[in-house]
């Protein structure tokens, strides 16, 4: 069975078929221990793929989770990728991702990074300001290159998601703003440098509704169908990602196959149906698919609290010191219920501080971290001289890969050294 589950006797955490109890097997330094279930993410890509249907893509967000199996694995079913870095890209590549399912964002792309986008001739560098497109130009111009340009449009549109996560209103630093699109779309067509081959935004992330999602398609589309009388035509438009999960907090967004089949209605609608479709799924892919576990190092109680005090820190996962973020922490060997503790790690600041979560009277000997396959392992950071965790990848109830955590004294002989 894919993603988590319990033992249906014995109350057990599994993820994919795996009893998350024998990931300390696994495991040759100590720490917390990410598991992933392949299967599942699998199953969910095939899902939103299927939904798509033929003239489309999913350019996977990887810096979601940038494992070498879950790309690997993402490949195979013929997912492509959104990469925001040269390194991304490159591994990308050398994970078996084709260029031409590859599309390129960021901000502030530098121009090596432009320069290796040109040179892996990827689908499209996805252009968020006016002064980057001059800068491709010129970078493509140096090379003697045609280069692919992608305009990432601000559709101003808001959500109802934490703000550190919604991208695509006005005082945002993402994408290009109404007012210019005019000088982008003269230069773009006016260079002979560059190639505009498709339309793209993205709105933020966690939605829980379709309302946003297609309020910006529909720009997106608007400024398609406007653009495609002027210039050469579009090859595609890309809608983004940020389909929302279910953390276990009552709030159940729809699944991603729906965000992707309501995408392509929406193309078809609007007349658009010979453009190819993108979509930048990250976090609904990978999310609900990876478990982190954690021994409990001791309990503390005082007159005003009860803690529980874990291995795994906001440095190994770091959502809810940054965003508030609420994910369910449960015993490893038993349901979640009874007494309710204060999860926090070891880290030295207040906020490495995990939420209330029921734990029972007794706190057990190790708990499991859900729905953390999506900005949890990447997020990760050696703060406080904490080796970054290992990573166990599950397939068919087996582990299947592993990246061992590089250790204390790895981290120790390079900080000598710095
Ligand atoms: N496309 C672009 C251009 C993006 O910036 C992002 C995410 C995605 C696609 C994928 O969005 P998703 O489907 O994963 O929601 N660290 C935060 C999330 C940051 C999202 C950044 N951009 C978190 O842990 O909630």
């Amino acid at each position: 069975m894919n993603g988590f589950h319990r033992h249906p006797e014995t109350q057990a955490a599994v993820l994919g078929g795996f009893p998350l109890s024998e990931v300390f097997r696994y495991q040759e330094s100590g720490g917390p221990i990410y598991a992933y279930d392949l299967d599942g993410i699998e199953a969910v890509a095939r899902a939103v793929i299927g939904a798509l249907g033929e003239r489309a893509f999913v350019a996977y967000a990887m810096k979601a989770n940038s494992a070498g199996s879950i790309l690997r694995r993402l490949a195979s079913v013929g997912a492509g990728a959104d990469v925001v870095s040269g390194a991304e890209l490159t591994l990308a590549r050398r994970a078996g991702i084709g260029p031409r399912k590859i599309v390129m964002s960021g901000v502030a792309k530098s121009d090596a990074e432009i320069d290796l986008a040109l040179s892996e001739d990827i689908r499209a560098i996805q252009v968020e300001s006016i002064e980057e497109l001059s800068r491709i130009e010129a970078r493509a111009r140096a090379a003697g290159k045609r280069g692919n340009v992608s305009v990432r449009i601000n559709p101003n549109v808001s959500i109802d998601s934490h703000a550190h996560i919604a991208t695509g209103h006005d005082a945002a630093k993402f994408g290009i703003v109404r007012d210019a699109w005019p000088a982008v779309l003269e230069l773009a067509v006016r260079s002979s440098s560059l190639c505009l081959v498709g339309v793209s935004a993205h709105v933020g992330s966690m939605l829980r509704n379709f309302d946003a999602y297609l309020a910006s398609a529909a720009t997106v589309c608007e400024l398609a169908r406007a653009w495609a009388s002027h210039a050469a035509p579009l090859e595609f438009v890309d809608f983004g990602g940020g389909y929302g999960i279910d953390y276990g907090t009552g709030e159940v967004p729809p699944p991603p196959h729906e965000f992707a089949a309501r995408a392509k209605d929406l193309l078809r609608a609007q007349g658009l149906g010979s453009l190819e479709l993108i979509v930048e799924p990250g976090r609904s892919l990978v999310g609900p698919f990876g478990a982190l576990v954690a021994r409990v190092i001791q309990s503390k109680v005082t007159h005003a609290r009860r803690w529980v005090m874990i291995n795994a820190g906001m440095n190994d996962m770091i959502r809810p010191a940054l965003y508030g973020a609420q994910h369910r922490i449960e015993p490893l060997e038993r349901s979640p219920e009874g007494q309710s503790w204060q999860v926090v790690g070891p880290v030295c600041e207040s906020s490495d501080d995990f939420g209330r979560h029921d734990l029972g009277a007794e706190p057990p000997e190790a708990v499991v971290v859900r729905d953390v396959g999506a900005y949890g392992f990447t997020l990760a950071s050696e703060y406080n001289g904490r080796p970054l965790p290992t990573e166990l990848f599950l397939s068919a109830g087996r582990v299947v890969s592993s990246s061992q955590s590089p250790g204390a004294e790895a981290w120790i002989e390079r900080r000598l050294r710095a």
